[in-house]
Formats: C-alpha cells, structure tokens, sequence
C-alpha cells in the first residue's frame, strides 16, 4: 500500500487478467486452491497483496463458484486476506474461441518466433471481442470511483483498454504485454491487426519487456493505423486521446515470499537426491517450465543427448530433471510436443542406458516451495527458451542461490538475457553450443560460479517486480498530473 498510496494517493486499483492467481479445485480430499504457473501471476500476485484492491479474472477452477460469494468475489490470499478476487464466468464454447483459438492458436505464435502457424478463424475473433467485452464491463462494474488505476495484463486483452476507456474516460489504464511483440512484417499476417492495435492505444501506458518490443509496436502503428507517432517521447495520439510506450523489465518478489519456508541447500540437496535416486556426486541439471513450445525442452534433451554422445564417462555422472506443467493440452500443438518430449526422453534414456536414466521428465505442477527446492538442489538450470518476453525461472533460480553456486544457462533470445549477462548465454537452435555450455556449467570452478551468481542476484535484488511496478505507478502518477493541469487551463 505504501508502493501504491507514496505515488498515487488514494488510487484504487483494478487488475485484469485472464489467468487467476488463486484456482479452487474439487479433489478426494476436498477443496485444494492451487498458484498457477504463469510468470504474469508470480509477478503481480506481491504487488496486489501490497496495494490492495481488485483483480478481475476468469474464474477456471472446479470449486471456483463454490468458493465465491453472492457477487463472484472472493478474499484472497487464504489467512491473510490482501485484496479482491472477482471472477468472471465464460462457457465452454466461449473459452474455446477467446482463449484456446483466438489467445492461444492466434496471438500466442503470432508473437513468439517459433515457426509454429497462426490459426486465425473469425468464430474464435468474434469470441475474442465478446469476452473482452465481457470482462471490460466487469471492471466498470467493479469500479468505485471514475478515475481508478486499472492493470490490464497481456494478449487475451488486447481490446479491453478502448472498452474500458469508452465507459471510464478518466481511468488510468496501465496495459502490459508480458510475450514478445514482433515487427511488423510479421504481426501484418494478422487479419484484424488494426482493431488489435486501436484497442491497446485506448491504454494511457502501454507495457512490453524490452525497448525492442516497444519499438515493433510503433512500428506496426506506423503501417497499420492512422495515428501521429512522437517518437521523441515515445507516444501514439489517436483519436485525441495519447499513449506512451514504455518497456518495464518484469522481475521477482525479492526474496520470493515461498522461499521462507524452503529449507537451506544441504536439506534441499539430500531431499532431491533420494526424490530421484541419484548416486551422491551426479551433477544435477533442471529445467522448470510450462510445457509448452516456447521454452526448448527438446531442444536441451538433444544437447544433453549429444553430451553424453561425445562424452560417455558423463553417463553415470549427470541427470538432467525437467519439471514441466502440462498446460493447454486441448491444442495440438501442446499434446504434440507432450508425447514427443516423452518420446524422446525414453529415446535418450535408452540409448545411454546402463546407469541411471539421464533423463527426468516430471510432467506435472509443482508448487513454488518444490521448485524452489529443486532450484537450490541444482549445480545448473537450464533456460533455453526458443523466444520469451522475459522469462522469471532465470530469476527465480538466482533469488534462491544464497549461497553463490550454481549457474544458469540462458537463451539469448529471452528478455533476462539482456539483464542477466553473467549467466552462460546461449542460442538454444545450436544444439553444440548449448552441450558445451552445460558441460561448462558442469565444470565451473566455484568461485567463477560465486563472482557471476552474486552479479546477477544483485540485479534482480535491485531490479524487483516492486521497482517494475513502482515505476509504472509513477509514470501514471506523472501521466495524471498532466491531465489534471492540461484540464485546467
Ligand atoms: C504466459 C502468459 C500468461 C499466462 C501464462 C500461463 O506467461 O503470458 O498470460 O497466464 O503464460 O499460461 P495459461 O494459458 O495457463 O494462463
């Protein structure tokens, strides 16, 4: 309240997001909440317990209409109640065109560069435009004041930010892209490329990672709208009303509120070595993601594979342990990758057979405490996204090395690569180069590991998801000022 209230006195913020931070489900054993992995959740979920307020989102648990009360909302966290939870309803059908089709068969390859086809089907952009529509009016509703902050998060709602400004003109809309934004020779492919833009340009700021993201956005709202462009302050004025765009690095809670209870290296070490087995001195490599196609996961079991091709004696020395949540397993492309993944971990494991199997794949969530012991277990992490906005494992993995060892192996084509430079940096398309890294990592005597380890943990200490926060609070602390004057006079 303190980050919010120091810079926007009496503000009330709003947050929309697809994603919940909070899902209720049915189980044998009752009602269980789970923490989603979404690096947009891990990221907001501290500002919101700070700042108070309201986040809208859809409402994806089984026991989620159970658990709400007369008005969809709930108090969240558990315990220690922080803010508002207000969920919105969507069907099947709608969920299947607006999230599944439009979001995630359209949106989500159109912006990461990963060869895979983006399907665009008008059924799904129709739905798309509905429940945007739907969920701006839900934080209409919710507002209590004319002039509310609102946080709109990422690609599912992209048209929100007009509709949301065509009821609450004064509001303060802070929009943020968390995934890539590509150039606009790419993003033209996009049959409703112009309704997509004008509906982020009714944000007073609009967000990406980095200042290459930002970049292509005004580059795409040079070809594809009538605008005037000031790319001397980084503003689009459309329609009388102006937008500045800004990149604001996303990062961590530092220290992440789950690390409390995680027990120190040694404890961490033992529990994962007798969790998979492991003979006492095997170097232990993981990888932590969403399964999904952006991340590389076969792309590091093939260098793993070629690691242990080149350099057998590696065989009984290492295991590789991939933790990847299944995640919008209803597209192809998602289950696709799922039994290629475990086809090919069985593939490796047979051809280098004879010890421990190399390969681990956990193909199911974990909660932040498990990761994060996984994390301290480690002597590498893997990161080896193929394309990424950001990329929080990276900085997950360094905020629980408070003892200065490990190293992390990052793909160059993550936005913490350009933070995060004393990491092993990597292009995860070159399967030599990324083998090399990790026998690297492997090998890397332990003061190199503390010099580069204490670098990046500085960086991300500094650099916090309070400070991205903080400084987009204060941009429309700034942004309302001018109003307020312009107004004025
Ligand atoms: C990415 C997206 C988030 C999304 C998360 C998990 O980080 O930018 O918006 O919440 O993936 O994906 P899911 O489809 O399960 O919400």
């Amino acid at each position: 309240q303190e980050l919010l209230h120091g810079v926007l006195p009496g503000a009330e913020v709003l947050v929309l997001s697809n994603r919940e931070p909070y899902i209720h489900n049915r189980t044998d054993d009752g009602v269980v909440v789970q923490r989603p992995a979404s690096g947009l959740v891990s990221a907001l979920e501290p500002i919101m317990r700070a700042c108070g307020g309201t986040w809208i989102a859809h409402g994806s648990g089984s026991a989620d209409r159970d658990t709400v009360d007369a008005h969809d909302r709930i108090r969240v966290p558990e315990g220690s109640p922080a803010y508002a939870l207000r969920r919105v309803w969507i069907s099947e059908a709608e969920q299947d065109g607006y999230y599944y089709g439009f979001a995630n068969e359209g949106l989500w390859p159109l912006c990461h560069i990963v060869f895979v086809r983006p399907s665009f089907r008008t059924d799904d952009w129709q739905m798309y435009q509905r429940i945007n529509q739907r969920f701006a009016d839900a934080v209409v509703a919710e507002a209590r004041t004319e002039d509310p902050v609102v946080l709109v998060q990422d690609y599912h709602f992209a048209l929100a930010p007009k509709m949301i400004r065509q009821r609450l003109p004064k509001a303060t809309i802070i929009s943020f892209w968390h995934i890539p934004w590509p150039n606009a020779e790419t993003f033209s492919i996009c049959p409703w490329r112009r309704e997509i833009i004008e509906g982020m340009l009714g944000s007073t700021i609009l967000g990406f990672h980095t200042q290459f993201h930002c970049n292509n956005f005004v580059e795409c709202v040079d070809r594809f709208v009538e605008s005037r462009i000031d790319r001397e302050v980084q503003a689009v004025s459309l329609g009388g009303h102006e937008t500045k765009i800004r990149a604001y690095p996303i990062s961590i809670e530092w220290p992440p509120g789950a690390l409390a209870g995680v027990p120190a290296r040694d404890a961490c070490r033992a529990e994962v070595m007798a969790k998979f087995d492991l003979a006492e001195n095997t170097k232990v490599i993981v990888g932590v993601e969403r399964f999904d196609y952006t991340k590389g996961i076969p792309d590091r079991m093939h260098a793993i594979d070629a690691l242990l091709t080149r350099d057998p004696s590696w065989r009984e020395r290492l295991v590789f342990i991939q933790v990847a949540a299944p995640t919008r397993s209803k597209l192809g492309a998602y289950s696709q990758l799922q039994s290629e993944a475990e086809d090919l971990a069985s593939e490796i494991n047979g051809r280098h057979a004879g010890g421990q199997s190399p390969i681990r794949l956990v193909a199911r969530h974990y909660e932040s405490s498990d990761v994060f012991k996984l994390f301290r277990a480690a002597d590498v992490c893997v990161v080896s996204s193929l394309h990424d906005g950001m990329n929080l494992v990276a900085k997950e993995f360094v905020s629980c090395r408070d003892d200065n060892a490990g190293v992390l192996v990052l793909s160059s084509f993550t936005g913490a690569a350009r933070e995060m430079s004393e990491a092993l940096i990597v292009n995860p398309y070159d399967t030599e180069e990324l083998a090399a890294a990790i026998k690297r990592a492997m090998t890397m005597p332990l003061d190199e590991q503390a010099e580069r380890m204490k670098l990046m943990r500085q960086q991300v200490k500094e650099n916090n998801v309070y400070r991205w926060a903080g400084t987009m609070l204060v941009d429309a602390a700034r942004s309302r000022t001018r109003e307020r004057i312009v107004a004025l006079t």
